[in-house]
């Protein structure tokens, strides 16, 4: 068993049309963590001594957040900057996070053709979650690709919300079952529900 802590960061829960009903999937995994980062920090006062205790007491990371402005809502921004310290994840007797995994669950807007370098965004999704993937690096983390949904807002009435939310599970409880396959996770730049590298029981 892997020990699974998720941090959510949406500042407009109550208004989603996705990331809550994958928020609540997370909080009902069992044997899994799950962190709601602007209900219990509001005030962004982070409480680094917490969060770095709860670091140290899991193998696997998860960020799940809406893309804001091709970014993290600012709240896990504030929490990379504060929790991430020097000695801690990084430089000298920084190696508290080596060997851990982090992972990403991103929803965005735009569609799967608009992340591309002659589409809209003019970059591939992956690309903007890059500066994440080198932090976790620096921190000598196993960066694994992120599990996207693209055309995010039309997510409900093209019905993709359900499956979204479905493969979010799966994913969760294969990566706290030691059955997230994490080679061949490596083979595509981006996953969505219908390419999960799980491996099923039995
Ligand atoms: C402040 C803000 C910035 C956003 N920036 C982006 C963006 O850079 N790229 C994108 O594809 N969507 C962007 N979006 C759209 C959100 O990613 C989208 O609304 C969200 O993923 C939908 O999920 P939800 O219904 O769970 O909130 C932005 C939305 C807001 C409110």
């Amino acid at each position: 068993m892997a020990r699974l802590i998720v941090y959510y960061a949406h500042p407009g829960h109550k208004y989603s049309h996705v990331n809550r009903y994958m928020a609540q999937a997370a909080s009902q995994v069992d044997g899994i963590s799950f962190v709601d980062l602007y209900r219990e920090y509001p005030r962004f006062d982070i409480n680094v001594d917490a969060e770095q205790r709860r670091l140290l007491e899991h193998d696997v990371l998860l960020f799940q957040f809406p893309l804001f402005w091709y970014s993290t809502p600012s709240i896990l921004k504030e929490w990379q900057d504060i929790v991430l310290e020097h000695g801690f994840a990084y430089g000298t007797d920084g190696d508290k996070l080596e060997g851990k995994r982090m992972m990403l669950a991103v929803t965005a807007a735009g569609p799967e053709e608009a992340y591309t370098s002659g589409g809209f965004q003019h970059y591939p999704l992956r690309d903007f979650l890059r500066p994440l993937e080198q932090t976790a690096r620096l921190c000598g983390m196993l960066f694994s690709p992120p599990y996207a949904l693209y055309s995010a807002l039309k997510a409900p009435s093209a019905g993709e919300v359900e499956p979204h939310v479905t493969g979010y599970r799966r994913l969760l409880e294969a990566v706290r079952d030691d059955r997230y396959d994490w080679d061949a996770a490596e083979r595509s730049e981006v996953h969505t529900y219908d390419s999960l590298p799980i491996r099923e029981e039995g």
